[in-house]
């Protein structure tokens, strides 16, 4: 199963890097704008989205949206827990320029968590990254297990949306018993 979802994932990762940057940009405002108009994200006052990084579906506007909307808006930063290995925490951010450096794989994190960290149990939203899904939500991340453990900590009640291009969705991906399943995965062209 390591060795299928290795595999699967850099097939998936070369189709979504073969997107232009045109395409991506066109793809990503259509997932945003659909994703806008949930009636759980209208209603969301704490989400948190990934910044994206690569080809991931741009997440910058949407981001700009929940601060100027006055929503509580916290970004994923990978920290080295005490006991265990590296985890996922959220941080709340006030503005998108200032603050963010690459952190552990590149990934622009905010350096600041000071008084920012968000608990999983208050998000009421959350925009999730994903490499590749099926049509019935289940999704293959980057390999961490980091969404898998951070998500497992939200409330029932809290909606786990991932954005994605309609090309990263497939009848079916490698799977384990720990993978958890989306409540929505929005695409320019569908929401499943
Ligand atoms: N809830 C969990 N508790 C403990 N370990 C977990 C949990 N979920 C995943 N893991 C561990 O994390 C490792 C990676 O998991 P997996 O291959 O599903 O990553 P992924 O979903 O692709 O990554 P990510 O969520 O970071 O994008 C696995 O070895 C798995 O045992
Ligand atoms: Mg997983």
């Amino acid at each position: 199963m390591k060795t299928d979802k290795k595999e699967f994932r850099r097939e998936a990762i070369k189709q979504r890097d073969s997107l232009s940057a045109m395409e991506r940009k066109e793809k990503s405002s259509l997932v945003i704008k659909r994703l806008m108009t949930l009636k759980e994200f209208r209603d969301a006052a704490y989400v948190m989205s990934f910044i994206s990084f690569g080809s991931e579906v741009e997440t910058n506007a949407l981001i700009q949206y929940c601060l100027d909307e006055g929503k509580q808006i916290a970004v994923p930063k990978v920290i080295k827990a005490d006991n265990e290995g590296k985890r996922l925490i959220a941080v709340r951010i006030g503005s998108m320029e200032t603050g963010f450096k690459a952190g552990s794989y590149g990934i622009p994190e905010p350096t600041e968590t000071e008084g920012r960290i968000v608990q999983p149990e208050d998000l009421e939203f959350v925009v999730v990254p994903g490499v590749a899904f099926d049509t019935k939500r289940f999704r293959l991340g980057y390999g961490g297990g980091f969404y898998d453990r951070f998500l497992g900590g939200t409330r029932k009640s809290c909606m786990k949306a991932a954005v994605a291009y309609e090309c990263q969705v497939y009848a079916e991906i490698p799977l384990e018993a720990h993978d958890l399943q989306m409540d929505c995965v929005i695409t320019e062209s569908n929401i499943y």
